[in-house]
């Protein structure tokens, strides 16, 4: 079930008024469902059945300590896309065997770290860093498992800037080349070659460029079977949309059955990386109107105290989202551009919207900003990071506090 939902006049998450979490944390304040993390890491499983499967989250979409636990807990492993990200899972309680590490640009420290803790994959870019994972291996005394990034030239259908996956993208090695340098490296002695992997993109609405991606690194695997080497795993990504408006999107387990369906006859266990799948719907952004001016053509601004330094989407993607007031107002809806405080034209959360009656002092809900909203936020224009919430059993505390200035410049001479 939908956890931002109404309750007489309040909106709700999960039957909490995020009023009432608005008067007493402030705002900005990012709030997050762990009920809706846990339902969607279980409609994934039941999706993929008694089929052979592990998920790993995509920390980059929410690495917040209190979600990576709640995640970890309903079942899912992680996948990190940076050193710091490890050492995140770690402390949320993740061992190494949880963790696939990914990363277009892994730097020689983030290897080392990798291959000493013995995470389970490290999922390789290039045949250099292959080279660099087995010289980092051999200076541990182990042996690193690896799978490598294969790049498909298969469209997403997604915003051009989170595609992933054709030829023009960095990321991974073509799949015309992946053959070759599989069989170089798994002559290392120091790689146990365990799988292959592919990402093709973000926020895909239809499972046909998945079912694609996966065909072709099925091929790729029966081709370096052939070769003598076997790969236990695909991991085929993230990348499974969710409705944001009013897009139709596959289910959760439906997505899962389809990979399923393509995997089968391989008989390879299946590795997924979902990030906004499972965290986007989790979690909404509360901000609070600033400033309401008429914009000269009958309609008007509303400022919020938020921005694209909390929520970078809508300024980087042009990105949509719901936005509601969170207790109902009467009067009539004002036809409105809702934006942010930042000096930036790009900082705006939506245009041509309607709110009833917007004052200055009404906190409103950007709704489905659980992935790569807090994840993404900044201290542009000094400002704070927000604080972050979880609502869990009709309960709410806060698991990120809202930084403080004095926090800012900490790092600072
Ligand atoms: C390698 C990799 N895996 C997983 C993900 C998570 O993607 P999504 O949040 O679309 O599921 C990403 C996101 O960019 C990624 O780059």
């Amino acid at each position: 079930m939908y956890a931002f939902r109404p309750s007489g006049d309040e909106l709700t998450c999960d039957d909490v008024a995020l009023a009432a979490i608005a008067a007493s944390v402030g705002t900005p304040t990012y709030v997050y469902s762990a009920a809706t993390l846990r339902e969607r890491i279980a409609a994934l499983h039941a999706g993929f059945g008694d089929y052979p499967h592990a998920l790993h989250y995509a920390l980059k979409a929410n690495s917040n300590l209190a979600v990576v636990r709640v995640v970890r807990a309903a079942g899912g492993f992680v996948d990190a896309n940076s050193g710091a990200e490890i050492e995140v899972a770690l402390r949320a309680g993740c061992v190494p065997a949880d963790i696939v590490f990914t990363g277009v640009g892994k730097t020689p420290a983030e290897i080392d770290r990798a291959v000493a803790l013995g995470v389970k994959t490290i999922n390789a870019e290039s045949a250099g860093e292959l080279e660099r994972i087995a010289a980092a291996a051999r200076r541990h005394g182990t042996v690193a498992p690896v799978a490598l990034r294969v790049n498909p030239d298969i469209a997403s259908g997604s915003h051009p800037h989170i595609s992933t996956g054709l030829v023009t993208h960095k990321f991974g090695v073509p799949i015309t080349k992946a053959r070759a340098i599989v069989r170089e490296a798994a002559a290392h002695a120091e790689l146990r070659f365990v799988g292959l992997h592919v990402h093709i993109g973000s926020q895909m609405v239809g499972l046909d460029p998945l079912r694609r991606a996966a065909t072709a690194v099925i091929g790729l695997a029966q081709e370096l079977h052939d070769d003598g080497i076997s790969v236990e795993h695909l991991d085929l990504g993230g990348g499974l949309g969710i409705a944001y408006d009013d897009e139709s999107v596959p289910p959760l387990d439906a997505y899962a059955a389809a990979l399923v369906d393509i995997v089968r006859p391989s008989g390879l266990t299946v590795v997924v990386e979902p990030g906004r799948a499972v965290a986007g719907p989790a979690g909404a952004l509360l901000a609070s109107v600033v400033d309401v001016k008429p914009r000269g053509d009958g309609t008007w601004f509303v400022v919020l105290d938020a921005g694209m330094s909390e929520l970078l989407r809508p300024a980087l993607y042009g990105a949509y989202h719901r936005i509601e007031a969170v207790t109902a107002r009467d009067g009539a809806p004002v036809p409105c551009d809702i934006v942010g405080p930042i000096c930036e034209s790009s900082d705006v959360f939506g245009v041509g919207r309607s709110l009833p009656a917007p004052t200055v002092g009404l906190v409103v809900a950007v709704l489905d900003a659980g992935a790569y909203g807090s994840a993404m936020s900044s201290n542009y224009n000094r400002h704070a990071l927000p604080a972050e919430v979880m609502v869990d059993g009709g309960a709410w505390r806060v698991v990120r506090r809202r930084q403080t200035v004095e926090e800012q410049l900490m790092c600072e001479e």
